[in-house]
């Protein structure tokens, strides 16, 4: 008899199987396709204290190997979510992770101080947004400004803390000590990578803000060393995201240490790709005589 489950922060997942922030809408978008409840758990799209319309201008663009999105956070806010969101995911058996940005510490208090009376199992929380009182610089590339915002919120955040990080950080492995350091329960990485693409014809960047971020499988052996380099760094559970696109993928990020995995851009090409990944670590599991994730998990 094979266990799938896996425990973070004291919150148990049925498998290690997450859908990612942005690629999984709240759930209900894809619960005409499959059965939402058979998820390790969803990360909602990015939540900001406000409403936010996005950004204008072409948002997704196909690259070799992989997507680019420039989506500018567009969502209902905290207040829409918990209205019109939540009770869709709350009635799924599986567990939820709230995701929130925030451009200045004071909106991702405001955000978190709002959650923390919900039914969310957990706060994911992205410190890639750009930090819009220090001028821009997003708050997840240098590990001191991380640190600050993760000790803020980490003061007044009821739920187990999940620190997502950026690819674009400085130094990846001090910024995980970092955000360990200042109570995160466990970390979530990467986020996309900062990159761009240029229309020759016009002569011009595809993205009106110039830079996109990169993701789907073309990052996944970046990630893939950076959540064994941080995994070894840091006590707390990490989560594996980039570029997984079947059970193997999801396989090597645990054998590089992951206690879980997030799954994004795959969901584009297959909406059943979460299914197919949590049968197939079923199947490998059963076949190589594995009893719990446990016993792959670090093995590198
Ligand atoms: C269209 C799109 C929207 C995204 N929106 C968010 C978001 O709101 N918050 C967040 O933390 N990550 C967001 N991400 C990043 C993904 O959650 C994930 O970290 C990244 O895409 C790498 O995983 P993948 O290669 O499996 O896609 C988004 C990614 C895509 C492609």
């Amino acid at each position: 008899m094979i266990d799938t489950r896996v425990e973070i922060a004291q919150v148990e997942f049925k498998n290690p199987v997450i859908a990612a922030s942005g690629t999984f809408g709240f759930g209900k978008e894809y619960g005409e396709y499959l059965p939402i409840s058979k998820l390790g758990g969803i990360c909602t799209k990015g939540l900001t204290l406000n409403k936010r319309e996005g950004n204008k201008g072409i948002r997704i663009y196909e690259t070799t190997g992989g997507i680019l999105n420039s989506i500018g956070l567009q969502n209902p806010g905290i207040d829409g979510f918990i209205k019109e969101e939540l009770s869709f995911m709350e009635n799924e058996d599986t567990v939820i992770l709230a995701n929130v940005g925030g451009s200045t510490i004071e909106e991702y208090i405001k955000a978190v101080e709002k959650l923390n009376d919900t039914s969310i199992d957990m706060i994911e929380l992205n410190i890639s947004c750009p930090n819009v009182k220090e001028g821009g610089m997003a708050f997840g590339i240098k590990s001191e400004v991380a640190e600050g915002i993760v000790s803020k919120v980490r003061g007044v955040c009821k739920k187990p803390l999940i620190v997502k990080l950026s690819p674009n950080a400085e130094d990846i492995v001090h910024m995980a000590q970092c955000c360990e350091r200042a109570g995160a329960d466990g970390l979530s990485l990467v986020n996309t990578f900062s990159a761009m693409a240029i229309d020759i014809y016009s002569k011009k960047p595809v993205f009106n803000n110039i830079l996109a971020g990169l993701s789907g499988p073309c990052i996944k052996p970046i990630a893939l060393r950076m959540v064994y380099e941080v995994s070894k760094a840091v006590n707390i559970p990490v989560i594996g995201i980039g570029g997984i696109m079947d059970y193997k993928d999801a396989i090597e990020f645990i054998m590089a240490g992951a206690y879980a995995v997030q799954i994004g851009s795959g969901n584009f090409i297959n909406p059943h790709i979460c299914l197919d990944i949590i049968d197939g670590i079923e199947r490998f599991m059963e076949e190589e005589g594995i009893k719990s994730i446990e016993e792959i998990r670090g093995v590198i």
